[in-house]
């Protein structure tokens, strides 16, 4: 009896919060839920005005388990090789990709967009990727992060593309960090090439088998 009173008002309360901030009620269920849409959140009281939230959604998503991933992967190679002369440059771009990860964990929560559910997935994967590079040597691990790296900034890219194409003024915020983050890819690319990348084992097979799985990676993440 208790909890049917206690879900009861908590139906309420979401019902309340929607006409709030959703006009719900003031111009119909749907009326600000087109795919462009008009969010003003009850928790931060923040205001995203028309924007495209199945888009918005996806990238955030799909930028996530990518940072995510990201983090992964460097923990596998510092596992292997943080002791070695290549130990701090691995860091470096760790300690980068950590605030990647830090910064789209609250976009998450400001533009209310939940997670992959692959995670913990990305999660075994990202770290067995990162240590079994590293375990082919440093040029192995530098391999992996050009290959990552190639793939993560051209991906990051492709969403710039997008919301500029949409409404640079928008996506202000949005566009801001993704460039920010593409450029620190880049830079992470251009370390790896520093530290003979291209002199690992198979460094085309490599490269190309990890770009597909990196594919794979965006295409799924961006969906389920
Ligand atoms: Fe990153
Ligand atoms: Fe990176």
């Amino acid at each position: 009896m208790a909890e049917a009173a206690a879900a009861l008002a908590r139906k309420g309360l979401r019902a309340h919060c929607r006409r709030l901030c959703c006009g719900e009620g003031s111009r119909g269920r749907w009326g600000f839920q087109s795919i462009h849409s008009f969010y003003r959140f009850c928790s931060t009281g923040m205001a995203f005005e028309s924007i495209n939230k199945p888009v918005v959604d996806r990238i955030i998503r799909v930028d996530h388990a990518g940072e995510y991933g990201a983090n992964r992967i460097y923990a596998g190679q510092m596992a292997v090789l943080g002791r070695t002369s290549v130990g701090p440059v691995i860091r470096h771009m760790w300690d980068q990709e950590k605030e990647h990860l830090k910064k789209l964990n609250e976009l998450m929560i400001s533009y209310r967009v939940r997670p992959t559910i692959l995670l913990p997935f990305w999660n075994i994967t990202g770290f067995v990727l990162g240590a079994g590079t590293a375990l082919l040597g440093k040029k192995g691990a530098m391999a992996c992060t050009v290959a990552v790296e190639e793939s993560i900034s051209h991906h990051y890219n492709n969403q710039i593309r997008t919301l500029m194409e949409d409404d640079p003024e928008k996506y202000k915020e949005l566009l801001q960090v993704i460039k920010k983050f593409r450029d620190e890819e880049l830079e992470h690319h251009d370390i790896g090439l520093e530290h003979d990348a291209e002199l690992a084992p198979a460094y085309s097979v490599l490269k190309n088998a990890i770009q597909i799985g990196c594919k794979a990676a965006i295409f799924l993440s961006e969906r389920i």
